[in-house]
């Protein structure tokens, strides 16, 4: 694994997005993507109705980085360079050179490929740049569009960790997909004919 990654935030860019570390002058664009219940319906947490929240949640993100725990980007639109979701890497484990994937995108924006184009870039830095060997996502069940973005990008289911989160009162299934980096390779290698 390539710890150097963490010298300094590593920028990514995509065809419409730029992939970026989050500040607190991003506190407004981010309070509008977590504060909608939709967003957050199939998060781990709720929705965020409170700007310290967000400020507190953005020197986290900070803090998580600098301790070489957690990368998260924000998803900015390359037009403008506003905050329009976030997506990272978490459970770093190093020892078998796994961790899991996760990210939101604003709600107005769903439905245009834009989380697929950004979780490419994050495959690609997590595989070629950082040395992943495998990366897993988990998801609440039902939630068909996070397991479509995922199927796209070559994720393999591999089961249901039954009532394993417990939100709101009760507790919910996840599933849980996996990539290895053959995979991503084989895939890529095929795509480039
Ligand atoms: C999940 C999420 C990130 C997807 O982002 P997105 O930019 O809309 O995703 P994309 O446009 O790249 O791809 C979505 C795919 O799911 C499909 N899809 C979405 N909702 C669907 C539904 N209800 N039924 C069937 N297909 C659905 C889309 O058609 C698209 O597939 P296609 O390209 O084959 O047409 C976004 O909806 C989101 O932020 N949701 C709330 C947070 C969340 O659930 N995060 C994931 C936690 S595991």
């Amino acid at each position: 694994m390539n710890e150097r990654i963490f010298e300094s935030f590593p920028e990514l860019r995509t065809q419409r997005l730029f992939l970026r570390q989050i500040t607190q002058e991003d506190d407004n664009n981010l309070f509008n993507v977590l504060s909608n219940e939709d967003t957050c319906a199939y998060l781990v947490h709720n929705a965020v109705h409170d700007i310290a929240n967000i400020q507190r949640i953005i020197t986290g993100m900070q803090r998580f980085f600098d301790e070489k725990q957690r990368i998260r980007w924000g998803i900015a639109q390359k037009q403008d360079n506003s905050i329009i979701g976030h997506c990272g890497f978490f459970d770093i484990d190093r020892s078998n050179c796994c961790a899991e994937i996760s990210y939101c995108l604003k709600k107005e924006l769903w439905g245009q490929g834009i989380m697929t184009e950004a979780a490419d870039a994050m495959l690609k830095f997590g595989f070629e740049d950082y040395g992943f060997h495998r990366i897993t996502a988990k998801v609440i069940k039902g939630n068909i569009g996070s397991i479509r973005v995922l199927q796209k990008l070559g994720f393999t289911e591999e089961g249901l960790l039954r009532e394993s989160l417990y939100k709101n009162g009760q507790y919910h299934d996840l599933m849980i997909l996996s990539v290895l980096e053959s995979e991503y390779r084989r895939t890529k290698q095929e795509h480039e004919g």
